[in-house]
């Protein structure tokens, strides 16, 4: 990992098959946690389809120490092979044979948590993408499929529990006090989905019958004194099994499917197979600490690594360019299931904010890449916003484009071709197209092509011809290594609404199907125009429904169309969108007018229009508060030609307080009726929609320090409020001087300073508040005790959340918040470089600031470039920030 020659670039066109394959594997542990033996007995075969007769056997292996490999059952003399940094090579292997290797590796030393490492005392392994080879010598590519049987030997006393995929076949007692367990797993599959588990760990256990009949044995592992906050993940998981049955036809395909949570992870959750291992933020929830977003992101996640059994682990990824073939269609997959187990357009809309928080500025920046890219110089960077989200849109427009029930029939397809095979985008999308007859050539670019396309819409009235022309326009920007593009294929739905409101029946020219009021047109060229007949007066068209398509849509709306649409709309999406449009455009011209410094007004139309949403009786709760949230600062500072945080934070603050004072009353009546009877605690969407939508009038109310709004935020922190009602309110308090944020956060951590996830949520509220001091706050929280550098949802919490969470903060005029993560990176690039050249990226964006700005997150760039022994992780997101 630490090399400071030029970094390897792997690229896309260089794929060539294994030289040798893998019939089977047995691998032996003897686990210690500072000398961890590992004895790996490769069954081999040298790949006919290779073309490589005479090539050497190659293995993968970093961090390794070799103690001894034998060919046959014979010990090789050391001149018959070559040992690196990287890699274990054999001349003159034979076409076939056993290969016996012995290494030991140091389990306890890991802080990159890659491979196999300890956690809280806990032995585990994280494989993908690459760690494997931090276990023992293998061909660590996703193409070289086999079939795995595990023993794993360890202290009886310290690891009761041993765990790896599969099926358990055989334990038994050894002598000093320890014991072992067999492993095996009948469906091959390729190393980065190989786990083990091992240690002192409670276990909450439940069962699945599967349509077909199979009884599967459902266990969630964790630490004893959290086996009561498992009882969420495991009603999610058979939500999951049942969704993917009868969604999909996807049936499990082993008698035991278990969950381990571990404290220390890099990212939320892995779908080794038959073995999931979770980050603990990820599994655990008790009603009194965990929010409702924490329960919707553990349904989520525990989802979509459910989901991978079929899409990731039966059918695999040929190499890491197909990443989005497995992540892309995953996400896809948790997120309708998501919305078939809450309100499908909250959502959509949640979907969609999150696309354009994180994914629209990566694709607009200097990291930008395709969903298969071409080229990467370490794939840990690659488990991007774009290969996952993005790649869940284009999956997406597929659905769209060849509608359900020809999406269903490509899925079967792509099974029965691939199944326990290793494949790649194009065979994904071939079933597709084969499944449906419908030509996706020009579609294909969506995996070639960076950058978010803006569509261009311009309508035209005909009144005497009863017709509408709609013409549409597609641009892309430039990205880096390519200037120019293709045009896409564009599905853009659409309806139009006549001036009462009503759906226009739709009869494009030259078609004779008439009827329906929405549909979907194929934008294929650069300029295409659409001619609607039988349009008697001007339309609004509403477009973009269902955001089919991840583009920028400038359709030149005035105000009063999307008011029109607004008060109208049939489509729920496009419907929350023409809010924020509007909201969009009021508070752009806000913020042009604090930079000169013009004197801040809302308009009484906005405030109307906002009124009627606000007292909108038929809308549900959830969806409401999505109709009522303001478009979120980093959105608004996209929009702007130079981002300038400290008017966007002031414009927010103003509309909100603005907006409050005028209805003050109609957002009280809100929070009154949401908050009113005393229910008894539930998750169910009802009961989050109603919170949410009391939390965001409450959010409102106690805008600008208002009394009678902070009289409630301080009421929710005095009564038994739900760990969401705190959090909010805490947020609330964060931003205030009262002496009350104080003993708040105190009061807080005393209560919960045991618990680590809820910690995590400490440390961040206080990093994400926009106070004039945050940097020095943040400072202050980096020297908590209880602050942990190993532990990455600490990181996250404080670090993650300051660069991300914290515009004003982390942008002060000064350079303190870009110096405090600067110097932050550096010091984690030595233990854990997957974590460091996450929280890189908030440098990337430099471009999009002013020149003091640009000047200093540019220096911070160079400094981390210029720590000696940098990780080829940060390297290649600092690199690439100040080049592209
Ligand atoms: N495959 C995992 C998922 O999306 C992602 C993942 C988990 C991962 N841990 C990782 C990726 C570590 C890279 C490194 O579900
Ligand atoms: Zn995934």
């Amino acid at each position: 990992m630490a090399n400071d020659a030029a970094p390897q670039v792997i690229r896309r066109e260089d794929y060539r098959p294994p030289a040798f394959l893998i019939e089977q594997v047995e691998l032996g542990f003897v686990l210690e946690p500072s000398a961890t033996r590992v004895t790996s007995r490769l069954h081999l075969r040298r790949n006919p389809e290779a073309g490589t007769p005479d090539a050497p056997l190659v293995l993968d292996g970093q961090a390794l120490t070799l103690d001894g490999i034998a060919l046959d059952g014979r010990e090789i003399a050391a001149d018959a092979y070559a040992v690196d940094d990287e890699s274990l090579t054999v001349a003159a292997m034979p076409d076939t044979g056993v290969l016996e290797v012995r290494t030991t590796i140091d389990p306890k030393a890991n802080t990159a948590l890659e491979g196999l490492y300890l956690s809280n005392g806990v032995f585990c392994t994280q494989c993908e993408a690459e760690g494997f080879r931090r276990i023992t010598y293998f061909p660590d590519r996703p193409d070289v499929m086999t079939r795995y049987t595990v023993r794993i030997e360890a202290d009886k006393a310290a690891c009761p529990v041993m765990l790896s995929n599969g099926n358990p076949i055989d334990r038994g007692e050894l002598g000093g006090g320890r014991h072992f367990a067999v492993w095996q797993d009948p469906h091959p599959k390729p190393c980065y989905l190989f786990a083990l588990v091992a240690g002192d760990l409670g276990v909450v256990r439940d069962g699945f019958t599967t349509r077909s009949g199979r009884k599967v044995d459902l266990r969630i592992y964790t630490e004893h004194d959290k086996v009561d906050q498992c009882d969420h993940a495991m009603v999610s998981l058979k939500k999951s099994m049942k969704w993917d049955e009868d969604v999909f036809g996807l049936e499990y395909d082993l008698d035991i499917f278990m969950i381990v949570a571990v404290s220390d992870f890099n990212m939320g959750a892995m779908e080794n197979k038959g073995l999931n291992i979770f980050n603990t933020k990820y599994i655990l929830a008790k009603p009194e600490t965990a929010t409702d977003a924490d329960y919707q992101g553990i349904e989520r996640v525990v989802a979509h690594e459910y989901f991978h059994n079929w899409t990731g682990d039966r059918v695999t990824c040929r190499d890491w360019f197909q990443l989005t073939l497995k992540e892309g269609l995953t996400v896809f997959r948790d997120q309708q299931f998501s919305g078939d187990m809450n309100d499908a357009a909250v959502q959509r809309i949640t979907d969609v904010r999150r696309l354009r928080s994180a994914q629209f500025p990566e694709d607009a920046g200097p990291l930008a890449h395709p969903i298969r890219p071409d080229s990467y110089i370490e794939i840990n960077n690659f488990y991007t916003t774009t290969v996952y989200e993005k790649g869940a849109e284009v999956i997406r427009m597929i659905h769209t484009l060849i509608g359900p029930k020809n999406f269903r029939r490509g899925m079967d397809l792509y099974f029965e071709r691939f199944d326990n095979q290793a494949v790649t985008c194009e065979d994904f999308v071939k079933a597709m197209e084969d499944a449906s007859g419908r030509d996706l050539g020009q579609f294909r670019r969506w995996y070639a092509q960076a950058g978010t396309p803006r569509i261009e819409a311009r309508g035209r009235h005909d009144e005497t011809g009863r017709r509408y022309t709609l013409t549409l326009r597609q641009t892309c920007p430039p990205t880096p290594g390519q200037p120019e593009k293709e045009p896409f294929h564009l599905p853009v739905a659409l309806g139009l609404l006549d001036p009462a409101g009503q759906p226009v029946p739709l009869r494009l020219e030259g078609e004779n199907t008439e009827g329906a009021t929405s549909r979907v047109l194929d934008l294929t060229e650069l300029e295409q125009t659409f001619v609607f007949e039988n349009v008697p007066s001007a339309p609004v068209p509403s477009l973009l429904r269902g955001f089919s398509a991840p583009a920028i849509l400038d359709a030149g709306y005035r105000d009063a169309e999307l008011r029109h649409l607004l008060a109208h709309d049939t489509d729920p999406f496009a419907r929350w969108e023409a809010g924020q449009t509007l909201a969009l455009h009021v508070m752009l011209a806000l913020i042009a007018d604090a930079q000169a410094g013009r004197p801040l007004a809302l308009s009484p139309g906005v405030i109307e229009a906002f009124g009627e949403v606000l007292d909108d009786q038929a809308v549900a709760p959830a969806f409401k508060a999505q109709m009522l949230a303001l478009p979120a600062q980093s959105y608004l500072g996209e929009q702007m030609a130079v981002i300038d945080p400290d008017a966007v934070l002031a414009v927010h603050r103003f509309v909100r307080k603005a907006l409050a004072d005028a209805l003050r009353p109609h957002f009280r009546t809100l929070y009154d009726a949401m908050t009113g009877e005393a229910r008894a605690f539930s998750v169910d969407a009802d009961a989050i929609g109603r919170r949410s939508l009391a939390l965001t009038a409450l959010g409102y109310l106690s805008a600008g320090g208002n009394e009678d709004g902070m009289v409630l935020v301080l009421d929710l922190l005095a009564k038994r409020a739900t760990m969401t009602e705190v959090i909010a309110a805490l947020a609330i308090l964060s931003e205030t001087e009262r002496p009350e944020r104080t003993e708040a956060f105190e009061a807080f951590h005393a209560k919960w300073r045991h618990d680590a996830l809820v910690t995590d949520k400490w440390f961040g509220l206080q990093a994400m508040a926009q106070v004039s001091d945050s940097v020095e706050r943040t400072e202050a929280l980096l020297r908590h005790p209880d602050y942990v550098a190993t532990n990455p949802n600490r990181v996250r919490s404080v670090l993650g959340a300051f660069a991300a969470g914290n515009p004003t903060g982390f942008h002060r005029e000064d350079g303190k918040g870009y110096a405090l993560v600067g110097r932050e990176i550096r010091e984690l690039d030595g233990m854990n470089p997957q974590v460091a050249a996450r929280m890189t990226q908030s440098f990337g964006r430099w471009r999009r600031y002013d020149a003091g700005r640009q000047e200093r997150m540019q220096a911070e760039l160079r400094a981390i470039l210029a720590k000696p022994g940098l990780s080829r992780d940060v390297r290649e997101i600092a690199q690439k920030s100040l080049e592209g």
